[in-house]
């Protein structure tokens, strides 16, 4: 059965990274999500599952400060959410690239150093040695100074978890790292963010409307459903019972082969809530997770 919070916190060794307490995100009479409490590890890889406009984006604006909570409160390294903290890496949802822009992949991974933040970048063979190793460490070296806007989307999101992991962070932020990625690449990019975090011991939020490509990676998942969520490991809540319980109507939760196909959900979130196709070859991937107890929001 699903664990909740104070459980999963228990079996945690170490300081949390990031720490959610009893927090709550409103707009208007909507609310996204209530009552959260979420610590999440160094070194914890847990992804954030929910249908388009569950208040996953939401929730990664929170912890860079540009979103206030409605109540409750979020500490990262036991301080207050401060804006611009160099040690939260963050990978934003965008489209990739393809309008001709003159930067190459070096520019961009270089964007990531601290002083590149504000203005042109100031060559140095220090900077110029750090790109370098940043383009080593996500395997761009043979491209990186080939324009970006003639990279592939993989290629491109190389370099993006580059940039992010440039300001050396304690918890990177992915935003649907995968998307518009085929099958191989999904692996490889979710592969390089999976080998930083055990690297680095990184915590890590993952966005993602498919869990399956990090199936395999995810120590949690936090899933968003109609103003609740559940957290748990994979097991506790990509489940029949715990889905149909969050989502207040049966789910059917199947696997298939080391997949996950999650059947059913109103809000079409197990896999693609934003209504982005599936991959030919899985249905969904829906991950609930949760924990029972503070897990529910909006109720
Ligand atoms: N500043 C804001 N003011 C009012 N409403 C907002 C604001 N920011 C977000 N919203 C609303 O909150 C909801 C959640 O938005 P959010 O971007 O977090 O969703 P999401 O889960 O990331 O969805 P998607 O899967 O489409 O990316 C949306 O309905 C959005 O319109
Ligand atoms: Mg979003």
């Amino acid at each position: 059965m699903p664990t909740n919070e104070s459980l999963s916190d228990n079996l945690l060794a170490g300081q949390p990274v990031l720490r959610f307490t009893d927090a709550s995100l409103s707009f208007g009479a909507r609310t996204l999500w209530s009552h959260l409490n979420l610590s999440v590890r160094a070194g914890e890889f847990i992804a954030v599952i929910g249908a388009n406009g569950s208040g996953k984006t939401s929730m990664l604006k929170v912890i860079l400060g540009q979103q206030q909570l409605t109540s409750g409160s979020v500490e990262f390294l036991g301080s207050p959410i401060a804006r611009g903290n160099q040690r939260i890496g963050y990978i934003p949802q965008q489209k990739l690239a393809d309008d001709g822009t003159p930067l190459r992949a070096r520019d961009l991974v270089g964007l990531g150093l601290v002083g590149h933040r504000f203005g042109i970048p100031w060559p140095s063979a220090r900077r110029r040695k750090q790109v370098d190793t940043l383009l080593d460490s996500v395997g761009a070296t043979a491209y990186g100074d080939v324009s970006i806007s003639h990279l592939s989307g993989g290629e491109q999101q190389r370099l993006r978890v580059g940039q992010a992991l440039a300001g050396d962070p304690a918890l990177l932020l992915c935003d649907e790292p995968l998307l518009s990625l085929d099958l191989n690449y999904q692996r490889a990019v979710s592969e390089l963010i999976d080998e930083q975090r055990r690297q680095r011991d990184l915590g890590v939020l993952f966005v993602t409307h498919d869990i399956n490509p990090v199936l395999g990676m995810v120590d949690r998942v936090l899933y968003l459903a109609g103003g609740r969520f559940r957290i748990g490991t994979p097991d506790e809540v990509l489940r029949s019972d715990v889905l149909s319980e969050l989502y207040g109507s049966p789910v059917d939760v199947i696997r298939s082969r080391g997949r996950v196909i999650v059947v059913g959900t109103p809000d079409g979130a197990n896999g693609h809530p934003d209504g982005v196709p599936a991959h030919h070859d899985e249905e969904h991937d829906g991950h609930p997770d949760s924990a029972g107890g503070p897990g529910r929001g909006g109720e």
